[in-house]
């Protein structure tokens, strides 16, 4: 398998605007040059070719007319609801295979509440929620304050800040509000769970799980939101901030350890992700871990200050970044390989 032609498809964030800084979050779920880069050389050292493909408006032309034997595909998509299925539709049309989850999961990955339906189906505690489209809509009976409202297609935190959090009708509504005007897109309110946070990364078919990564809010200094919220992911988890607040392995039994491993694999099996993924998970009160959220296409920031979560728990398995990328296209090209139906065929093909 070596020696092929792979297209990187990528949206790239606007090196003008610095994450973090307040200025704007439109950005936020791009990758740096420097991330796509790395991508690029760590494919490269696996012995393949490597043509780098923005996800822009041109992107089914060139995806078309590069003469691609595979894509690693990192775009999460500039348009829509369903944006980070864009790419996959157009390659499976080009019947160009690729790594990772494929349309219908990258769509449903974006959409909060799909994602907790489907969940819930298979027994797979999450959060109670509640979907607005508009602040009007009355609050469902059984649902408890505190809630945190997001907005229910955007990720990287966007849109979650320490009004977040709100205790009453009133803080409720403000938010809802706000999430629908500024992102023009559905709130979802959910029940906030306040124990320990962490995230798990998969790798393979089937997922085998890395080293749990924890986000330890308790190390952060008084009055500083206690969930992952824009500020403390790029400003109190940056690589210039003296806190440490992001520990892999996380120091927990292995009971707990093994609960959390096999819900997250759970969970990706659910959403019927490929290749890799990483799951969020959170304690409620009582101990009890609840999936928050499932990231098909997690973020890849290569410089461990970045603490960027999927590299962390690789890096944490003894994985060097080369190494983590090239596994990641390694559990794509053999599933594509063993794939007895191939999913790029298309079934009305003959
Ligand atoms: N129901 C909840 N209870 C407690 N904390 C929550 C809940 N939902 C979200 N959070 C907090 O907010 C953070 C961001 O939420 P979520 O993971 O849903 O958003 P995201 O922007 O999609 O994140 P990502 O950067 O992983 O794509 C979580 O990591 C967690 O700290
Ligand atoms: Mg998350």
């Amino acid at each position: 398998m070596h020696n092929m032609r792979i297209g990187l498809a990528f949206n790239p964030f606007p090196e003008a605007y610095a994450r973090g800084e307040g200025n704007t979050d439109k950005y936020a779920e791009f990758d740096s040059m420097d991330t796509i880069n790395t991508i690029k050389e760590a494919i490269q050292s696996g012995g393949h070719e490597v043509v780098l493909i923005e996800a822009d408006d041109k992107a089914y032309e060139k995806l078309r007319d590069s003469k691609l034997d595979f894509v690693f595909n990192m775009a999460e998509g500039y348009h829509g609801e369903s944006r980070e299925s864009h790419i996959p539709a157009m390659l499976e049309m080009l019947r160009i295979p690729y790594t990772g989850s494929g349309i219908l999961t990258l769509a449903i990955g974006l959409d909060k509440a799909r994602t907790k339906e489907i969940l819930s189906y298979n027994k797979i505690p999450t959060p109670k929620f509640q979907l607005f489209k508009s602040s009007d809509e009355p609050l469902k009976k059984g649902m408890k304050f505190p809630l945190i409202v997001k907005p229910n297609s955007e990720g990287s935190s966007k849109g979650i800040t320490e009004k977040s959090l709100v205790k009453n009708q009133e803080e409720l509504r403000r938010r809802v509000d706000f999430i629908n005007k500024n992102y023009n897109e559905p709130a979802i309110a959910e029940e906030f769970l306040d124990g320990r946070e962490f995230t798990v990364s998969l790798i393979g078919n089937p997922p085998e799980a890395m080293p749990i990564v924890e986000l330890a809010f308790d190390k952060l200094p008084p009055g500083v939101p206690r969930f992952d919220c824009y500020e403390v992911k790029w400003v109190w988890d940056s690589p210039g901030s003296e806190i440490e607040m992001v520990f892999c392995p996380a120091k927990i039994g292995k009971k707990l350890e093994d609960r959390i491993k096999k819900m997250a694999i759970d969970a990706f099996n659910a959403l019927d992700c490929l290749d890799f993924g990483r799951v969020d998970i959170r304690l409620d009160s009582k101990g009890v871990p609840n999936v928050i959220e499932v990231n098909p296409i997690p973020g890849l920031m290569p410089d461990p200050k970045e603490n960027s979560r999927f590299p962390k728990s690789c890096y944490a398995a003894g994985m060097t970044y080369s190494e983590m990328i090239l596994r990641m296209l390694g559990s794509a090209m053999q599933r594509v390989k063993n794939t007895k139906i191939k999913q790029i065929e298309g079934v009305n093909q003959g």
